[in-house]
């Protein structure tokens, strides 16, 4: 069984499927073989980054798969410890060389590392690749609006996607309304916080129980009228499926009331602030 999975189109123009794959974990043969069932389940969007150290098994499962490249979306990412500008450079071609790739749909810098302060340059490396055909869409992850602002200050050109910390016990209600105002997507990394206790909280389950759906569906479900992309990662291809099962029922505004209500200002799962937080 595959499923459909919804589209929406990124300030630049490309189209991105509404949720995709997290592969955080997903290496080596088993990792291919995780990726390849969920391209049969109908994802059609799969996150790597340079230090997950997968972009081989992500590149791997592409070639397994009889969906055409041109219809897949593959991200990567920019470590921190190779944000100046001819690192950055080199590491988008070791980026593609792992995954034996032309081209990545999507490359993202990884982390904004402010106190660093090459994030601009890294951007730049960003740029050019694009322009040469690397990538066809550039953004980011982490970043806070002032990162952003600076961006579109010194280079003209803002992101098409900013990549955050987004789930029930932490919503990024400001920085949410922002993004909207300024035409950038937010792509939710960690959408079901890990699997954590949110996969065991009340509220949730009532709602879950009311629509005959998961904890994780009604989650995934929140996300999408939130109307950010999500990226669950799963090996289990039952869970893969459930994870996109979530176009058959939708949630009232209620609903999208209390659970809002379920945000902590420590909520984030392992307190990395990008305002501080680093890595390399
Ligand atoms: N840009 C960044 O800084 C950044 C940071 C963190 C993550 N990410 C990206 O975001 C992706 C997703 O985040 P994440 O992997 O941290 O966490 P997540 O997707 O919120 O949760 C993954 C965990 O949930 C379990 N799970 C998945 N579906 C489930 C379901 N339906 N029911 C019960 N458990 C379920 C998975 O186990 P099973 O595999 O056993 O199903 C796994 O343990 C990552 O893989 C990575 O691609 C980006």
């Amino acid at each position: 069984m595959s499923i459909s999975i919804p589209e929406i189109t990124l300030n630049d123009g490309l189209t991105l499927p509404v949720i995709g794959l997290g592969t955080y974990s997903l290496n080596g043969n088993a990792g291919a073989n995780a990726i390849t069932s969920a391209i049969d389940a109908g994802y059609r969007l799969i996150d790597t980054a340079y230090n997950y150290e997968n972009e081989g098994t992500v590149g791997e499962a592409v070639r397994r798969s009889s969906i055409p490249r041109e219809e897949l979306r593959i991200t990567s990412k920019l470590p921190g410890r190779y944000q100046a500008y001819d690192k950055a450079v080199t590491t988008i071609q070791e980026s593609l060389y792992r995954a034996n790739l032309d081209y990545y749909d999507l490359y993202l810098i990884h982390w904004p590392n402010p106190k660093q302060d090459k994030y601009v340059e890294a951007w730049q490396a960003l740029l050019d690749a694009k322009k040469s055909g690397l990538i066809r869409s550039i953004g980011v992850c982490n970043f806070l609006p002032e990162h952003i602002e600076r961006l579109e200050k010194e280079t003209g050109t803002k992101p098409s996607i900013n990549q955050i910390e987004l789930h029930p016990f932490f919503n990024q209600e400001q920085q949410r309304i922002w993004h909207e105002e300024n035409n950038i997507t937010i792509e939710s990394w960690s959408p079901l916080a890990r699997a954590s206790a949110v996969l065991r909280n009340e509220t949730l389950g009532r709602i879950a129980d009311y629509h005959n759906k998961t904890i994780s569906q009604v989650i995934l479900r929140w996300h999408y009228q939130l109307g950010a992309i999500s990226i669950p990662k799963s090996s289990s291809p039952e869970r893969q499926l459930e994870n996109i099962s979530i176009f058959d029922f939708s949630l009232t505004e209620t609903e999208m009331s209390m659970i809002a209500e379920l945000t902590r200002p420590d909520g984030r799962i392992n307190n990395q602030d990008p305002a501080t937080y680093e890595e390399f």
